[in-house]
């Protein structure tokens, strides 16, 4: 072999890559983070190989002991990586090999693509389990602030304008509902990512009568059943990379709906909504104004989402116009992927940590939701119940509520006789309908904001979720 020369280039080649091609094409500078599960993989591959004698045990043996003790060197933050052997892989086995001469047998039946697509299998697998268990943190801070204020009630708004009255509560759960529709995604995800492309070879398998069952059963790439999970077709395996992109719409996904939160608790921690207070130590001040409490957090959480919907469009664009099989291009998933990971990742925990440090303004959302337009609709239904054709009802409250325009009162101010004057189908009850706590009362379909409603979703989240 050749010095200053990867593997992969010996025999074929009469001198290494040039300095800048090799700098140009290295991807050890982020790869190394896959070097746990390049291991994991190995000592499948080498415990298989001794099954089909490749390997005798002596040597399995020593494999899987110069592997450990790789794997507990870069643990310790003492294996040195070598740019010039380009990736993870390359890493790995030629120092394995330098310290256990049979580590030569080890990439027997095994390329890099392969390998490269099981360790990014095996990475996301632990990646998504870590993900869900992120998420229903922040879906429990979110139910507990929730409990914490079911007296709390808020305009509920379209267009930004203020609609009809909601729990505040209510409209937490509304995320919950959107994050587990998230771990519901990822979850499917898991399913396709938790297939073993081993034995997949460059392209086209093998010669060599490898034990494919065995290497997947080994990495519990296994389903609920335990059945073993193969990629059933050599060429599709070096280059899909579909379960990459699925994460990555996923992560997307779950971005914008972070993005969604961070939006409203950006809104409702300003002073004209005044609904929520974010502990100090969650919010920034401002290098000039004295006064300023910035909810960094939640703006740096809608502003992530921009770098997680652009990763997923980079791996389709890479993607795309890429013919089979394996193409050096798609060394350029990685960086992708990882940010993703990373980024839905930190900000999912971020924001949990921030709701359990938040508190509500009960004054100031009942101050809002006071606002008896937000009841105008039940006035309608009001119409509806004695008999009135709902399109009938919308335009007499329509009429009722510029009539308290003009005369410059609130809708709940008018008296019965100008309520009368609009319509005579208003009797003495019509009033009541402005009792705020009454109306939440009354709205108990199921999912609507309703007070034994909420209670009831309150506590379905709380069992599920413990
Ligand atoms: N570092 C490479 C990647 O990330 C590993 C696979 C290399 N395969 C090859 N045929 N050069 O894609």
């Amino acid at each position: 072999m050749k010095k200053n020369s990867p593997v992969s280039r010996s025999g074929r080649f009469a001198q290494g890559p040039g300095a800048d091609v090799a700098q140009f094409s290295e991807s050890i500078s982020f790869d190394h983070r896959l070097w746990r599960h390049d291991i994991l993989g190995s000592l499948a591959q080498a415990a298989m190989l001794k099954k089909i004698r490749v390997l005798t045990n002596v040597e399995h043996a020593a494999i899987a002991r110069g592997l450990k003790q790789i794997a507990s060197e870069i643990e310790q933050g003492r294996f040195q990586w070598k740019p010039e052997l380009e990736d993870v892989h390359m890493n790995i086995e030629a120092e394995l090999t330098r310290r256990v001469p049979a580590g030569a047998k080890l990439h027997t039946g095994r390329s890099r693509n392969d390998q490269v697509a099981l360790d990014m299998r095996l990475w996301l697998r632990d990646e998504i389990t870590t993900l869900l268990g992120e998420i229903a943190m922040l879906q429990r801070a979110l139910v507990k602030l929730g409990e914490k204020n079911t007296d709390a009630i808020i305009p509920g708004y379209t267009h930004l304008q203020r609609a009809q009255p909601v729990y505040f509560a209510h409209h937490l759960l509304a995320y919950v509902e959107m994050l587990e529709r998230d771990c519901e995604r990822l979850w499917d995800c898991h399913s396709r990512v938790n297939v073993c492309p081993l034995g997949s070879g460059a392209i086209a398998g093998s010669t060599l009568p490898l034990d494919r069952v065995f290497v997947a059963k080994q990495l519990g790439f296994v389903d609920a059943q335990g059945k073993p999970q193969l990629t059933q077709n050599s060429m599709d395996a070096v280059s899909d990379r579909d379960f990459a992109v699925e994460f990555c719409a996923a992560a997307a996904l779950l971005a914008v709906h972070l993005s969604r939160f961070a939006e409203d608790v950006i809104l409702w921690a300003s002073a004209e909504f005044n609904f929520i207070k974010i502990a100090d130590a969650y919010t920034t001040g401002s290098s000039l104004m004295p006064q300023k409490k910035n909810p960094d957090v939640a703006e740096l959480s809608r502003g992530k989402s921009a770098r997680v919907i652009g990763n997923l469009v980079a791996l389709l664009t890479l993607l795309k116009g890429l013919p089979m099989t394996y193409n050096r291009d798609l060394q350029e998933d990685k960086e992708r992927l990882f940010d993703s990971a990373d980024t839905v990742r930190v900000t999912t925990r971020l924001l949990a940590a921030m709701v359990n440090h938040t508190t509500v303004n009960t004054r100031a959302c009942l101050s809002a939701a006071s606002d008896p337009t937000l009841l105008a609709t039940d006035l309608a239904d009001y119409l509806v119940l004695k008999g009135m054709p709902f399109r009938q009802a919308h335009h007499v409250v329509g009429s009722v509520v510029a009539l308290a325009e003009n005369t410059g009162k609130l809708l709940s101010q008018l008296s019965l006789a100008e309520l009368r004057s609009v319509n005579a189908a208003f009797g003495r009850d019509a009033l009541r309908v402005f009792d705020l706590k009454r109306a939440m009362a009354r709205r108990n379909l199921i999912g609507a904001p309703g007070t034994k409603e909420l209670a009831k979703q309150l506590a379905r989240w709380r069992g599920l979720l413990g």
